[in-house]
């Protein structure tokens, strides 16, 4: 006779969360053992193919395409807010050159809400989304004055103002080098923010969203996301990829390099992701596009490079599901257009603004308290202990 075992009731430990639905979204869906990425049900490949940035960020907002006109109101809307006070560049100005830039970004960012009426806090009413799709739109569109006007500073560079008739791209390299960059320029750029965009609830987007379901407001929330991003095994690890190129240095230090992380089962940074066990469907298209670019730049080894740690990841580890990243490639992509290493994860911050953003939205329009619980493992019943018995 078998016994029926009751099915679990109550809360289960899963560590990491990885087993774990904690939320509802329309905008981006994975699927992690295929290899496959959609942005509101379009696959990213022909996103990256033929949309730009700001289309993107109009797709996931509103779960649809535009129409001409919204898109050109969007773009308006975004660039009629590029703009950011005066007490923000003077505030850039009072920070050590040296400072690191994430921390300088998610400082910016939590200050930009001392000057935005809305910014007290959040409601679910229509209104009150309202407000966060304005709070949300300043964000997008201030972020990339934030991150250029610091890497100026820290340059010793007067401040560059955006210009409002670029578009987010070419702002950005115009602000970040004081020149209008060439349009292949721009539009490596743009593909990079259209690929980094959203990501279903990796973790800074959840922390995001944890902040917002408590009804704080969209400043916070973003502050939330851009620490949380700044990790090494998250956002962080673009710079790492860029600095483990810069280590192997060449070629042929390229197999006992790669080789020897491997054996000390060290990581490698660019490789393995929690939710994909094939391909990064948006590591295929940026080999491609960093491979274009780097041949125009004249940095081709870099690439070649990358191809090599390739190979022998995938030769020892791909059998357990360990393939390139999203940032293994857009490492190549950032250096060969001209952005310092230490400004990577500032980048991938300027684009997933509009995710954690859209996410903050979908979560505000159902909101219920993100509040887990923890399994304690500690004693019961200790006494206390008077300070001079212990
Ligand atoms: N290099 C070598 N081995 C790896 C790697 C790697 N990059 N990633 C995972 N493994 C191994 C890991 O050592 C473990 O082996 P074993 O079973 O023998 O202990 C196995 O693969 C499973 O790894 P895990 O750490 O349990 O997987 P996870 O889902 O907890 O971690 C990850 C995912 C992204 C944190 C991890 O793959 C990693 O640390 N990668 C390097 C950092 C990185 O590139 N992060 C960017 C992620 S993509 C951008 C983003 O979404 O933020």
């Amino acid at each position: 006779m078998t016994t029926m075992q009751a099915a679990p009731t109550g809360p289960i430990f899963d560590k990491g969360l990885a087993n774990t639905i904690a939320a509802e979204t329309q905008m981006s869906f994975i699927d992690g053992g295929k290899g496959v990425l959609e942005y509101v049900g379009i696959d990213i490949d022909a996103l990256a193919r033929n949309s730009t940035y700001e289309e993107t960020v109009y797709l996931l907002w509103n779960c649809r395409l535009p129409k001409q006109h919204e898109l050109d109101a969007l773009k308006s809307a975004l660039q009629a807010e590029y703009e950011i006070p005066d007490a923000i560049y003077d505030m850039i100005k009072s920070f050590p050159r040296d400072a690191v830039p994430m921390h300088a970004l998610r400082t910016l960012v939590s200050a930009l809400a001392l000057h935005d009426a809305d910014a007290e806090s959040s409601e679910t009413t229509p209104s009150g989304i309202e407000s966060a799709k304005r709070q949300a739109l300043r964000l997008v569109a201030k972020t990339p004055t934030l991150i250029a006007n610091f890497d100026r500073h820290r340059a010793g560079k007067p401040f560059v103002r955006p210009d409002k008739s670029f578009d987010i791209a070419t702002n950005f390299l115009w602000m970040l080098n004081g020149e209008k960059p060439t349009e292949a320029m721009a539009r490596g750029l743009d593909i990079c923010l259209i690929l980094h965009a959203d990501h279903g609830l990796n973790a800074s987007t959840f922390a995001a969203r944890v902040t917002i379901a408590t009804l704080s407001d969209m400043y916070s929330a973003m502050t939330t996301a851009v620490g949380t991003l700044k990790g090494p095994l998250h956002g962080g690890a673009n710079e790492e990829v860029m600095i483990m190129l810069d280590e192997i240095g060449s070629m042929e230090n390229v197999e006992p390099f790669v080789k020897g992380k491997l054996e000390r089962k060290e990581l490698i940074m660019g490789f393995g992701h929690r939710v994909y066990k094939a391909y990064d469907p948006r590591a295929t298209y940026l080999k491609t596009f960093a491979k274009q670019i780097a041949t125009d730049t004249g940095n081709l080894r870099l690439f070649e490079m990358s191809q090599k740690i390739e190979g022998i990841v995938l030769a020892a580890k791909a059998d357990k599901g360990i393939f390139p990243n999203v940032d293994f490639y857009s490492a190549t992509t950032y250096h060969c257009l001209g952005i310092k290493t230490d400004l990577f994860t500032c980048m991938f911050a300027m684009s997933r603004m509009s995710g954690w953003a859209g996410h903050c939205i979908e979560q505000l329009q159902d909101n219920r308290l993100i509040r887990p619980q923890a399994k304690y493992n500690g004693p019961h019943a200790a006494p206390y202990v008077a300070m001079a018995q212990r």
